[in-house]
């Protein structure tokens, strides 16, 4: 029976990662267990940063953006030395179990570190909902309202000077992001890695957007897709007409208060990774499927494809 267990967040910060924090901690301590924080992710467990943690160390923080026990990215994590190393820091505290909240990144260090004896159970805690076992990921609602609001004042300006705005959002190379985000703004355009209208339709669609004097455009584009975003809007001005504009949203897309939406679903993991690791459990993620929670095993759920993606493509193509 586990009576220790950590928790840690790793990768890039996402809004609900202090709620789920919350949530684990509570759940622990409801469940009579001792509970430890590991600052900045795995490098707080190579480094030895851990500390035990009480109820109160998560009051007020549920409304809190980023994360209170930090994060950072630590690619030497793949190593089998440095895995044994935070192995024998946790043996040292006693730690017999980890919650790690983060992306893929995070659930191959979880994997590895079950393997060698301590069970992990994985959150998906990423803007980006790349994370292909849970319909959402901690932080993408949160996100997808950021996103909206800048481009609701995008608009603003656009219209007021007739102009075509490009607007870059985050994802990694998942186009949720651009393509939820997209719609949620009435995108003129969306440019993800699974919807990639070409150059020739882009420049048509403006073009006659502009010819029918429409007040703006607004094309939303997934980063990392177009080599160079000002270079794209200079050969759209030339080629359509329109005064054109780009505007990267950037890191601003990974603060801020975490939606109601992040919230309760930060809660439910979290409960539920506990209840996982209290049945003995060990190299799974949780995540919510079709409004139900569900878990996988790791490896599994690292090579799992999302089935949403295409739907929602056929949404964007019919009301474009
Ligand atoms: O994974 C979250 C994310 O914000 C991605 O969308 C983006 O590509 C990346 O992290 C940026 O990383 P960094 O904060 O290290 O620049």
């Amino acid at each position: 029976m586990i009576k220790k267990v950590g928790v840690l967040t790793s990768g890039g910060d996402a809004p609900g990662m202090n709620a789920a924090i919350r949530a684990i901690v509570r759940a622990g301590i409801k469940n009579g267990l001792k509970m430890y924080a590991v600052f900045e992710g795995y490098k707080g467990l190579v480094d030895d940063d851990i500390i035990e943690v009480d109820r109160s160390f998560v009051s007020e923080i549920l409304m809190r953006g980023g994360t209170i026990i930090r994060t950072a990215r630590l690619p030497e994590f793949a190593t089998i030395e440095v895995q044994k190393k935070a192995v024998e820091n946790l043996k040292r505290h006693g730690i017999d179990a980890l919650v790690t909240i983060g992306g893929d990144g995070t659930y191959k260090g979880a994997m590895a570190l079950t393997k060698l004896g301590i069970n992990c159970i994985g959150l998906p805690g990423t803007i980006d909902n790349d994370i292909s076992s849970t319909d959402y990921t901690i932080g993408f609602d949160t996100c997808l309202n950021t996103i909206v609001q800048a481009v609701d004042k995008l608009r603003d300006t656009s219209s007021s000077h007739q102009r075509c705005s490009i607007i870059e959002v985050m994802g990694n190379r998942c186009g949720d992001l651009a393509l939820f985000g997209g719609t949620a703004c009435g995108a003129d355009l969306i440019l993800s890695p699974e919807y990639r209208p070409d150059d020739d339709e882009v420049i048509a669609k403006l073009r006659h957007i502009h010819m029918n004097r429409a007040r703006h455009a607004l094309v939303i584009v997934s980063e990392k897709l177009i080599p160079d975003l000002n270079q794209f809007a200079e050969m759209i001005a030339e080629k359509t007409g329109f005064d054109t504009r780009t505007t990267v949203l950037g890191h601003i897309q990974r603060g801020g208060s975490p939606s109601a939406f992040d919230r309760v679903l930060s809660a439910r993991l979290g409960v539920h990774a506990i209840n996982l690791l209290l049945d003995g459990k060990g190299g799974r993620c949780v995540g919510m499927k079709d409004g139900k929670l569900v878990d996988f095993d790791i490896n599994e759920a690292l090579v799992m494809k999302k089935d949403t993606t295409k739907e929602l493509i056929d949404v964007i193509a019919t009301l474009k």
